[in-house]
């Protein structure tokens, strides 16, 4: 393939020289190009094939290569203060010079891969393109399925169209001879993954893993895009989208920010439980959103596959996932069976007698380790998805009626309330928390404040990033989505599940979309309005009314130790934090008196 474009060709060439690859090859996208790859990795013994699912394969991550690094994620603006208190920070001429070193000579005896890609419909007027420089190929296959990526692309950019360059080593050269590992990477000190936001630029160095290496989806389509949009007037959220479908044939669509492996694939593909309702999936990660000429936000997917935690996922908690995996998939860290298949821990039916688990051992039920890794992940295209909304790939997106926040929390946080106005949405958001899962490489289980859903993943300034939502509300006026915030996760003091969860939480987005239509009403409490008794749909359902009681029930006492985190939280901004958010905490201070 060849291009016309100056800037692009010239990126390449430098790039080239720094890195000393062996070869060059650029990315046309195509189903020959994956096969071959696919052959090649199967042949160099990275990646097995599966025969019990068509065209489908299992890679080993290294042991220490399994999940995103925070702890290794850079905002490099000017300014420190730019980058602001929630994000990692280093000067970009010394971080530059820190990753030059690194990436000098580092594809030695690789390939180096040029993958020109779109996040959002090539003709999406939302869409942008980005092309990412690589020398894994596993990283090509999976970015084949993760977005829209070949010949296409490099049409649309023309010869001066703009592009976000997107540069990715796994940050391991090989000597003249030596024998490649299964899973190349650098060491844990050596990994860097740096945004540049005010050049639009990436930079990743060391780990061939998820969010650190697929540069489309955290890097470009979450922290730089999220930089742009604060620039450009529009939101780059860490946000799902479905649309729900009542029995009377109105539509409704949903954005709703969870943190990383806390439901988000569950709940875009959900199967209500109450007769009548359907539910389509636009998108399950990330949600562009633009005002459209009827002044309502219009959202996007700018993804082209699903990369979801294969742990838990069943035909119990999600069937749909399940028949998107049939075929054509990447699966990473699962456990293999004898019978060629991959296994995880929370499948349907009875664990195998014998696997091989994710670090390529012997595995039996009873082991002292889970067969599959917590964080191990499918990656499936978006349109082999049953309930996939036939609206998806739409240019100009689809209207958002709702955004839901919500998080991980065993106490306190209630199944559902709703905000009294935009402005306590933005606080709902900001506050909102989260327990912390194997999505990243650190401790599991810590509470932590997760605004938006978006602590890993803001390219500036968190504070800023918080106007920017008061500001977006202030330009949706009366278009502007109602906002919600839930909690399926909470438990009793035995720590019992008190809520089902899955299908059952179309129940609670019936109630929200009857709260939008006017249909129902709501009881005022001090942290915000809450199911009337008899509003929430429970027909069929076993849960009990004590525990439905707890579910709903407000904790003042644990309410004001919330606060006081909340102001610790806030404290960080200092004189940056939005006067609006400051009055909404004192106003919730009041109410719970
Ligand atoms: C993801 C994540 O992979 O949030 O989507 O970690
Ligand atoms: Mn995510």
């Amino acid at each position: 393939m060849t291009t016309q474009h100056t800037k692009l060709n010239g990126w390449v060439r430098e790039v080239a020289d720094l890195c000393q690859p062996d070869s060059i090859h650029w990315c046309d996208g195509s189903r020959e190009e994956y096969d071959r790859l696919m052959k090649e990795m199967v042949a160099g013994g990275m990646a097995t094939p599966l025969a019990k699912r068509p065209n489908s394969f299992l890679f080993r991550s290294d042991p220490s290569d399994v999940a995103r690094v925070e702890s290794r994620t850079y905002i490099s603006t000017s300014r420190k203060e730019e980058a602001g208190p929630t994000n990692n920070w280093i000067d970009p001429a010394e971080l530059k010079a820190t990753l030059k070193g690194l990436y000098k000579g580092c594809m030695r005896g690789r390939t180096l891969f040029v993958i020109p890609f779109s996040m959002g419909p090539v003709d999406s007027p939302i869409a942008k393109i980005g092309i990412e420089i690589t020398d894994s190929p596993y990283v090509v296959c999976n970015m084949h399925i993760m977005t829209r990526v070949g010949t296409k692309v490099i049409e649309k950019l023309g010869a001066d169209g703009e592009f976000i360059p997107c540069l990715h080593s796994i940050g391991a050269p090989l000597a003249p001879g030596q024998k490649d590992s299964s899973w190349p990477c650098a060491p844990l000190d050596q990994k860097y993954i740096c945004h540049f936001p005010e050049e639009n630029l990436i930079w990743s160095y060391g780990s061939g893993y998820g969010g650190n290496a697929l540069l489309g989806k955290k890097c470009l389509a979450l922290r730089i895009a999220s930089a742009m949009a604060k620039r450009e007037g529009w939101m780059a959220e860490h946000m799902l989208i479905l649309r729900l479908t009542n029995p009377e044939g109105k539509r409704l669509h949903i954005a709703a920010a969870f943190p990383s492996a806390c439901g988000k694939t569950n709940l875009a593909m959900l199967t209500p439980t109450i007769p009548g309702w359907k539910c389509e999936c636009v998108g399950d990660d990330i949600a562009w959103i633009k005002i459209g000429p009827d002044g309502r936000p219009y959202a996007i997917n700018p993804e082209y596959g699903f990369f979801g935690v294969a742990p838990g996922t069943s035909y119990d908690s999600n069937p749909s996932a399940m028949d998107t995996l049939k075929e054509n998939i990447i699966f990473t860290n699962c456990a293999l069976t004898d019978d060629g298949d991959i296994w995880w821990e929370g499948m349907d039916g009875a664990p195998p007698s014998h696997a091989i688990d994710w670090k390529g051992r012997d595995w039996a039920p009873g082991a002292s380790e889970p067969a599959a890794h917590a964080n191990s992940r499918f990656t499936a295209p978006a349109r082999q998805c049953p309930v996939i909304c036939p609206d998806w790939e739409k240019p100009e997106g689809v209207p958002i009626d709702i955004f839901i926040f919500g998080g991980r929390r065993a106490s306190v946080m209630p199944l559902v309330h709703e905000a009294y106005s935009w402005d306590h949405g933005v606080f709902m958001g900001a506050t909102a928390s989260s327990e912390t899962t194997a999505a990243n490489i650190g401790a599991v289980g810590n509470l932590r404040r997760d605004p938006f859903a978006m602590l890993p993943f803001c390219g500036y300034n968190m504070a800023d990033y918080f106007g920017h939502w008061l500001e977006m509300g202030d330009r949706f006026g009366n278009h502007a989505p109602r906002i919600f915030y839930v909690n399926w996760f909470r438990k009793s003091p035995e720590g019992k599940w008190l809520w089902p969860g899955f299908g059952d939480n179309s129940r609670v987005l019936k109630w929200m979309c009857e709260r939008v239509e006017g249909k129902v009403g709501a009881v005022e409490t001090p942290i915000g309005l809450m199911p009337k008794d008899g509003d929430l749909d429970l027909k069929g359902l076993a849960v009990a009314p004590a525990d439905l009681a707890e579910l709903l029930r407000l904790d003042a006492d644990a309410w004001k130790i919330e606060i006081a985190d909340i102001e610790k939280q806030f404290g960080q901004f200092g004189d940056r934090l939005p006067a609006r958010l400051q009055k909404q905490l004192d106003d919730l201070r009041k109410r719970l008196g």
